[in-house]
C-alpha cells in the first residue's frame, strides 16, 4: 500500500513516513500522565482555566487545540479529527454528530445567498433531500447533473458556482465518478470539490490526492465499522476546515461527543485490515451472484460488465464492499428475497462487520419522487447488500436459499 501524503501542522508529528496500516493506529495518541496505552475519554461539557485573564484568551483565541468547551473543542473529538485527517492526506478534520451533519456543516459554513451548488444526480438520499428541498430555501441555487457525465458538469458551470458535490462509488447504484477530472473542472471555474468517501474509505480511495478539495465522511459507516455510533466528518484544507468549517460549528453545534469520538478512533484502528476483507468477500460474492437464476443483473465496481471498471482500477485501491442486484419482479420480488433471509441484518445501515440487506427504493431513498429514483437508477428490484466478515460461502448460503425460495 503506497504511503499517505500527510501535512504536517504544530501539534502532529509527520506521519507521512507510516502507511495506512500504521497511521490507524499509531497517529494522534496524546498519552496523559496516568500512561494509559488506549486513548482516554475526556467525557466533560467544559474545561477549566487558571484565571480569568486565561479564560478570556481562550474564549477570544480561535485556536482550535485550545480546549474551552466541547461543543468545539474536546481532546477526543480531536484525535479522531487528526487521525482521520491524516488517513485522507488532509491538513485538518472537523467532527460532526452524523454523516448529514457532515454534509451541512460544509455547505452551510462555505455556501451563501446567490451561490449556485452543482450536485450528483444518484447521491444519497437524505443528502439529495438536503441539497433540493433545503438549501434553496437559503437561495442557495442547487442543480443535479449525472455523476459520469463530465462533459455536463462543465456544461452547467456557472460564474456564481461554489462547489461540486460527489459521491463515489454512489449508494447503492455504484456509478463511479473521475474525480481528477471533475476538480479540474471546479478549479477552473473557482469552485471546489467535495466528495463523500463513505464507500471507500480513505483505505481505498484517497480524494484530495486525485484533486478534491473537501472529503465529507459518515462515520456510522466503515469508520466505525460494527454498527455502534452515529457520526461524521469533513476532512480539507487549514483554511477552511480550521476557520470557516470550525466557527460554523461553534455557532450551529452539530459536534460529535467523546464518547462517539471514542469508537470511532477504535474503529479506524482495524479500517485498514477489515476494508481488504470488506472487498474480498464482495468480489467473491459478486461473481457467484452473476450465476445465480433469477438475477437480472449484478452491479460492482470489480466487475468487467461495470461500464467504469477501468476507472475504478485506475482511482481505487480496491472495488469496495458493497454489491447491489436486481431481482426479476420488482418490488413484491426483492422484498421475498429480503424477507427469506436468515444470516444476513434486514438494516438501513451499511459498512458494518455483519452484512446487511436493503431494500433502497422504500427505504433509504423512499423520500426521493419517482423521477430523483428513476434518474439515479433506483429500480424497484434492486437490492443493495453491504458485505459483511462473516465467512462468504455462509453469505452465500443465506442468498441462496433466499433467492430460490428455502
Ligand atoms: C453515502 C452516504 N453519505 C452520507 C450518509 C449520511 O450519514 P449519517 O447516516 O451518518 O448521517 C449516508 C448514510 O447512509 C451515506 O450512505
Amino acid at each position: 500500500m503506497e504511503t499517505c501524503r500527510i501535512m504536517t501542522d504544530d501539534t502532529q508529528p509527520d506521519y507521512s513516513q507510516w502507511r495506512a496500516e500504521t497511521i490507524a493506529l499509531r497517529a494522534a495518541q496524546h498519552r496523559t500522565a496516568e500512561g494509559e496505552h488506549s486513548e482516554a475519554i475526556f467525557p466533560t461539557s467544559s474545561f477549566v482555566f487558571d484565571g480569568a485573564e486565561e479564560a478570556a484568551a481562550r474564549f477570544s483565541g480561535g485556536d482550535v487545540n485550545d480546549n474551552v468547551y466541547s461543543r468545539f473543542s474536546n481532546p477526543t473529538v480531536r484525535a479522531f479529527q487528526q487521525r482521520l485527517a491524516a488517513l485522507e492526506g488532509g491538513e485538518a478534520c472537523i467532527a460532526t454528530s452524523s454523516g448529514m451533519a457532515a454534509i451541512m456543516t460544509l455547505c452551510l459554513g462555505v455556501l451563501k445567498q446567490g451561490d449556485h451548488l452543482l450536485a450528483a444526480q444518484g447521491l444519497f438520499g437524505s443528502t439529495t433531500a438536503m441539497l433540493t428541498r433545503y438549501l434553496p430555501r437559503w437561495g442557495i441555487d442547487v442543480e443535479l447533473v449525472p455523476l459520469d457525465d463530465t462533459d455536463a458538469w462543465r456544461a452547467a458551470m456557472r460564474p456564481n458556482t461554489r462547489m461540486l458535490m460527489i459521491e463515489t462509488p454512489t449508494n447503492p447504484t455504484m456509478t463511479v465518478a473521475d474525480i481528477a477530472a471533475l476538480s479540474d473542472i471546479a478549479h477552473e471555474g473557482d469552485a471546489i470539490l467535495a466528495v463523500d468517501n463513505c464507500f471507500c474509505t480513505p483505505v481505498l480511495q484517497q480524494p484530495l490526492a486525485l484533486g478534491a478539495d473537501v472529503v465529507i465522511h459518515s462515520a456510522t459507516k466503515y469508520l466505525d465499522g460494527q454498527g455502534r455510533c452515529v457520526g461524521g466528518a469533513v476532512v480539507g484544507r487549514r483554511e477552511l476546515v480550521d476557520t470557516e468549517l470550525y466557527s460554523f460549528m461553534r455557532s450551529f453545534g452539530a459536534s460529535m461527543s467523546p464518547f462517539n469520538a471514542w469508537v470511532f478512533l477504535k474503529g479506524l484502528e482495524t479500517l485498514p485490515l477489515r476494508m481488504r476483507q470488506h472487498a474480498e468477500n464482495a468480489a467473491s460474492l459478486a461473481a457467484w451472484m452473476g450465476e445465480q437464476s433469477g438475477i437480472e443483473k449484478v452491479i460492482y465496481p470489480g466487475l468487467e460488465s461495470h461500464p467504469q471498471h477501468e476507472l475504478v482500477a485506475r482511482q481505487q485501491r480496491a472495488p469496495g464492499g458493497m454489491v447491489s442486484f436486481v431481482v426479476a419482479g420488482g418490488r413484491a420480488a426483492a422484498w421475498r428475497v429480503i424477507d427469506r433471509v436468515k444470516l444476513m441484518s434486514i438494516t438501513g445501515n451499511l459498512g458494518d462487520a455483519r452484512t446487511t440487506i436493503t431494500h433502497p427504493a422504500s427505504t433509504t431513498h423512499a423520500r426521493l419522487s419517482d423521477a430523483q429514483r428513476a434518474e439515479a437508477g433506483i429500480v424497484e428490484g434492486l437490492i443493495r447488500v453491504s458485505v459483511g466478515l462473516e465467512h462468504v460461502e455462509d453469505i452465500k448460503d443465506d442468498l441462496a436459499q433466499a433467492i430460490s425460495g428455502g
